[in-house]
């Protein structure tokens, strides 16, 4: 309650005339803006596998797949952003570290894609949880949307996890799998 109190007033010392707004709950801002930052992170994690992808011989179709993907992570951030500050929070610009930018394999860097997945996933699902303790239906109704993108965004990663593994070291396997991932995003709105 104290630290809700505490950014109550320090929006207010932001501006001369606060916006009236709805109230975020401290706690749930902050958990908000964690995952601004995860989901920031994923686009630049996915830019820099669509960059070490672009380098690779053959790799041109798995490396358009990571450019979009990336720029879908920073559309589900922009969301996350005008939520929280439509909500009478602050949505923070997270800094960022650097991430992985070269892989020892393509099936390396499909198991990192479904790992960074499964913890987006997992961020997700405690806000949820938090949302309901906390009797913030508004956030957990808008959370819903990314429940469901999650669902989709884990799947899609361990089908293509899965077809490499059946691929192995088959080179026309491989060259299939190139030219055909652009088909897991067709239908793809954000
Ligand atoms: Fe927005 Fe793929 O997590």
């Amino acid at each position: 309650m104290r630290d809700n109190q505490n950014f109550q007033l320090q929006r207010k010392q932001l501006f001369l005339r606060p916006k009236r707004t709805a109230m975020l709950l401290h706690n749930i801002q902050e958990a908000l803006n964690n995952q601004v930052k995860l989901e920031a992170a994923s686009s630049q994690a996915y830019l820099a596998m669509a960059s070490w992808c672009e380098i690779q011989p053959g790799l041109d179709g798995v490396s358009e797949f990571f450019f979009q993907q990336s720029n879908e992570e920073r559309i589900h951030m922009l969301k996350l952003i005008r939520f929280i500050n439509e909500r009478g929070g602050f949505a923070l610009i997270p800094a960022l570290e650097q991430p992985i930018v070269t892989f020892k394999s393509l099936k390396s860097l499909f198991e990192e894609f479904l790992n960074h997945e499964i913890t987006v996933s997992n961020s997700i699902n405690d806000m949820v949880d938090l949302a309901l303790k906390e009797r913030d239906y508004a956030t957990h109704n808008f959370l819903q949307w990314y429940v469901s993108e999650q669902i989709e965004e884990e799947k899609t990663a361990r089908i293509l996890n899965d077809k490499l593994e059946l691929i192995g070291e088959d080179k026309s396997g491989l060259y299939l799998f190139d030219r055909d991932i652009m088909t897991r995003r067709s239908g793809k709105t954000s």
